[in-house]
Parts: C-alpha cells; structure tokens; sequence
C-alpha cells in the first residue's frame, strides 16, 4: 500500500488535492484546488513544496486552467490560459522543474485543436506524475550502487516522496540504500528556517519504519568528525549546465564541511532539474523569503521586534564540491560541464 507521502499529490473527483504540508507532522490535512488560483496560492505559500512535486503540481494547475479558459472562449483559451500559465511560472523563482512541467503542458496546448482539451491535458500532467516517480525509483538505485556496506549518511531539507511526485530523490537514494542493507544510520537536519528535516524528513522516514536521528544543523560538522559519516546526500532545485547546485540554503556548508572531513557529498535529481540555460550557479535566482519565517516558530514570535532579517532559502554549491550527481540517466562523478552535456544528449 501506498504510505501517506506517497499521496501527497493526488488527482481526485476531477480536482487536485494536496497534503497539506505546512501542517506536518502534527495534522494529517489536505487542500483542495479546484482551480488554477488555488494551485498558484499553494505552491506559493508551501502547501507543497519540492522541486519536482511543484513541477507536478503545477501540470495538473495547468489541466484546471484549461477547464475554464476553455469554457470561457472556444476560440481563444490558448492565449487566454498564457496569463495562468505566466503566474504559475512565477509562484516560486528557484526551482527549474516548475518551467520544465508548464513547457511541456503548453506544447500540448500548442497541438490542441478545437476540442475540450482536458481530457489530453490530465492524461499528461499524470504521465508527469508517473514519470517523476520511476525517475526517482531509477536514480534511488543508482545512487545506492554507491554506497558500501555500512555506510552512515546525512541529508538535509526534504527530498522525500513529499518533495517529488513519491519515493524522493536523496530519500530515494536512502530507501534504496536501506532496503539493501548498506546503511548503518540516517541523519537529518532539522534546515532552519522552515524545518523541513524535522517535519518533514523525520516524519516520511518514520512512517516507513525507517529510523533516522535528528541533530539541529550546527551538529553537522561535529557529525561529521566524530560518526564517520559516509555520505551528505542531497536534492537539487536546479543544477546548471557546469554542474553547479542550487538547493535548500546550508547546502553549501554542508558541502564545504564534507570535503573538510573527507565525506562524499552526493546530489540526487531527475534529469529534469539540470538547466542547460544557466551557464552557472550565479545566474540563478535564489528566492527570499518572510522574515517571519526566521523571526517566529510556529506564529510565535522568537526575535525582538526590530531586528532586521536575510532569508535568503537556496544557495549554490559549487561543482567542485559534488562527488556525484545521480541522475535517472546515470551518475556522473564530479560533474563538469562537458560531462553534463554527455549526460543530457543521453537517452
Ligand atoms: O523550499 P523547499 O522546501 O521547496 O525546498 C526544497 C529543497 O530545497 C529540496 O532539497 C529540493 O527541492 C529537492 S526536492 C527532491
């Protein structure tokens, strides 16, 4: 049977319907988007969040627009629905697999012809579904080859069945590595500011059986000298065509901290967070977000009132710090440029 993280995007009586992931772990609750402005409003405020799940999410966003923009004119829903597919596009900046999805919704809005067009859109934004999901199960075991036997590994921020249409790409890795019996122990982060690790990581491990040790994220290094550790393994929102990483902000500490301790640091992604229209790292946008979200712990208020906030939620690690980027296409060992390129004219 499917666990709870698994259904945290579903299709369902014509409409989308999400888990609410701001309410984990406490409340098991869900959101109902019955139109594309429900699906832009959740994305935006991390009902769902995750690279790869905004990108599924946002496909189905895009099946809701076409019912009305289709209802609303026959003739001329196509360039009607180019305004929903523009404010899907910018609900949040860092995450390439969220252009990547609304692309391939509007090449077959392109091809539509005077039919209701929803039927064709559902049939591919679930294939979107689907195929992120064997994506991940595919590089899960790629990553896995990695690892020997015995191996202790951290990860940060969640890259789980929660943040993918199911079974995570670092957590697909870690599934993966675990079911061979290659892992000793799993560490997360809790990733201030939105905790992500202690919400989210902890609670879609645990519900599998999978036991994981928490640490606050200033425990990494400590980690990191006194329990050899292995492996980082990390997600991506989006890799640039040199094979610089942008990912949940303290990514790159992390990353800096491994070479340090001599830990492999592995990032895990679907081909389709690698962005072959960023040069580099620099040229991607890294969102900022409410100071309330540094500044208050669950609407409580932890800081003086006049303090001044930086919240920046990405950062970049450079190529040079990645052992291995695990893709669905196959891994590449300190990845550059050319060898990304290789990669993406693959199969
Ligand atoms: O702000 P979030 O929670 O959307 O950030 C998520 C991450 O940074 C993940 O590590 C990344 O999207 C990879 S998810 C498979």
């Amino acid at each position: 049977m499917k666990s709870l993280a698994d259904q945290a995007i579903v299709w369902q009586d014509n409409h989308l319907v999400l888990l609410d992931q701001r309410k984990l772990p406490k409340d098991v609750q869900y959101i109902h988007c019955q139109n594309v402005n429900d699906v832009i409003h959740a994305i935006k405020n991390m009902v769902v969040r995750g690279a790869p799940a905004i990108g599924v999410t946002a496909a189905y966003g895009v099946v809701l627009a076409a019912r009305v923009r289709y209802q609303e004119s026959k003739s001329n829903w196509q360039q009607d629905i180019e305004q929903d597919l523009s404010e899907l596009l910018c609900a949040r900046p860092t995450a390439v697999n969220l252009r990547w999805a609304i692309e391939k919704m509007r090449q077959e809005i392109v091809k539509s012809g005077s039919e209701d067009p929803e039927n064709t859109l559902l049939t591919v934004a679930k294939k979107i579904h689907h195929e992120d999901v064997q994506a991940n199960k595919t590089l899960g075991d790629l990553g896995a080859n990695l690892l020997s036997k015995g191996s202790a590994v951290l990860t940060h921020c969640n890259a789980g069945a929660l943040a993918t249409g199911g079974y995570g790409t670092a957590l697909g890795v870690i599934r993966s590595a675990y079911a061979e019996n290659k892992i000793t122990a799993i560490y997360a982060d809790e990733t201030r500011p939105w905790f992500q690790g202690t919400r989210l990581t902890a609670w879609e491990l645990l519900q599998d059986s999978i036991p994981v040790t928490l640490i606050c994220d200033s425990a990494a290094a400590s980690l990191m000298r006194q329990k050899k550790l292995a492996w980082v393994i990390v997600g991506a929102d989006r890799v640039a065509s040199n094979g610089d990483v942008a990912n949940k902000i303290g990514t790159y500490s992390l990353a800096v901290m491994a070479r340090e301790h001599g830990v492999n640091f592995m990032v895990a992604a679907p081909s389709s967070t690698i962005d072959m229209h960023m040069r580099s790292g620099d040229d991607i946008e890294i969102e900022e977000r409410a100071h309330n979200e540094v500044t208050h712990v669950q609407n409580e208020s932890i800081s003086p009132e006049q303090v001044q906030v930086w919240n920046p939620v990405f950062d970049i690690t450079p190529a040079e710090y990645v052992s291995a980027l695990v893709t669905e296409k196959g891994v590449v060992k300190l990845p550059n440029r050319s060898k990304i390129e290789d990669l993406m004219k693959s199969k």
